[in-house]
């Protein structure tokens, strides 16, 4: 992999082009020297969902630095932490191509130091009263937002860069920001829209573990959205999606209408309401979500 680089010190007065690698907190630390950067955090295995979230970083104008860290606190026991995809190489690449400043590929290690006990932070209402990620994924988002905190501890980023994809995990973060004030002063927490497939499937690192049968299958969330859109009622466009996630042979989590801030139920389309999907097919669990249109 020569055409990375390994962090050295001297990097920020040398060629400023070139994508630096931090494996440790006093690398990254060092690489920062107190400058404010856009920060992308992610698990890796990267697709153009991700270097969406990157490309947006680079047009802030300040440093990017990407986060490649898959955090085992956030998986259940019986989750895919262990054949989760890792594909290290090809996301250096590909980060290194579109620009990227700071990958960061800490060690488990530099995350949770061992004797030190892992950070506990109160999890807001949203990670834990709408009964959708949280019933389904118990400690999903202690882990995420342990993993999170710990990382804008470590980058103190001026923006974080989210996609809608996890749209549930995106409301989290920015209660858990807005509660943790005035930690991570001034930090700025953006959303960007999914990015699907031209056949509409949302791009997941997950996908990959689809087989060609499989994949049309999963075609059913993006189908099951787009059915749901014209609804005049969240009870009818539930109907819909669960008419139409089952002719695809899924097993449904989930398939509501929820207020966008709060993810509780809705009666009606007044006000910004959001259609929320999880579903399993076969050991895989996809998940997708998209904006109604608000009726006045
Ligand atoms: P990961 O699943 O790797 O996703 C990293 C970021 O990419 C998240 O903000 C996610 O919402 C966004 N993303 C994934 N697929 C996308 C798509 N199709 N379009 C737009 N954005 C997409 O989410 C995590 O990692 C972890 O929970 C993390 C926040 C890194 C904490 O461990």
């Amino acid at each position: 992999m020569n055409h990375h680089r390994r962090f050295d010190r001297s990097g920020r007065s040398g060629d400023a082009e070139a994508m630096q690698i931090a494996r440790t907190v006093r690398e990254l630390r060092d690489w920062l020297d107190g400058r404010r950067a856009a920060f992308v955090p992610t698990m890796g295995a990267l697709h153009e969902g991700h270097l969406a979230l990157i490309r947006h970083a680079e047009s802030l104008g300040e440093p990017v630095v990407v986060s490649i860290f898959v955090n085992p606190t956030q998986f259940g026991p019986n989750e895919d932490f262990s054949r989760y995809p890792r594909t290290l190489e090809t996301d250096l690449a590909a980060c290194e191509e579109i620009g990227a400043d700071l990958v960061f590929t800490p060690a488990a290690e530099e995350i949770y130091p061992p004797g030190q006990p892992p950070m506990e932070i109160a999890l807001p209402p949203v990670a834990t009263e709408p009964g959708l990620e949280d019933a389904h994924r118990p400690g999903h988002f202690r882990g995420v937002c342990q993993v999170v905190a710990r990382l804008f501890d470590l980058v103190e980023p001026a923006v974080a860069i989210f996609g809608e994809k996890d749209y549930q995990q995106l409301l989290v973060i920015r209660a858990m920001v807005k509660q943790e004030q005035p930690r991570w002063q001034g930090l700025t927490v953006t959303g960007l829209p999914t990015v699907r497939d031209p056949d509409g499937l949302a791009m997941s690192s997950r996908n990959r573990y689809l087989d060609p049968e499989q994949r049309d299958r999963a075609l059913g969330l993006a189908r099951a959205l787009q059915a749901a859109h014209a609804a005049q009622k969240p009870d009818t466009a539930e109907a819909i999606m669960i008419e139409t996630l089952r002719a695809h042979d899924l097993a449904i989590d989930y398939a509501v209408v929820r207020d966008s801030e709060t993810l509780m139920p809705v009666g009606d389309f007044s006000r910004p309401t959001r259609a929320l999907i999880a579903a399993r097919l076969d050991d895989v669990r996809l998940i997708d979500n998209q904006a109604m249109t608000v009726w006045t």
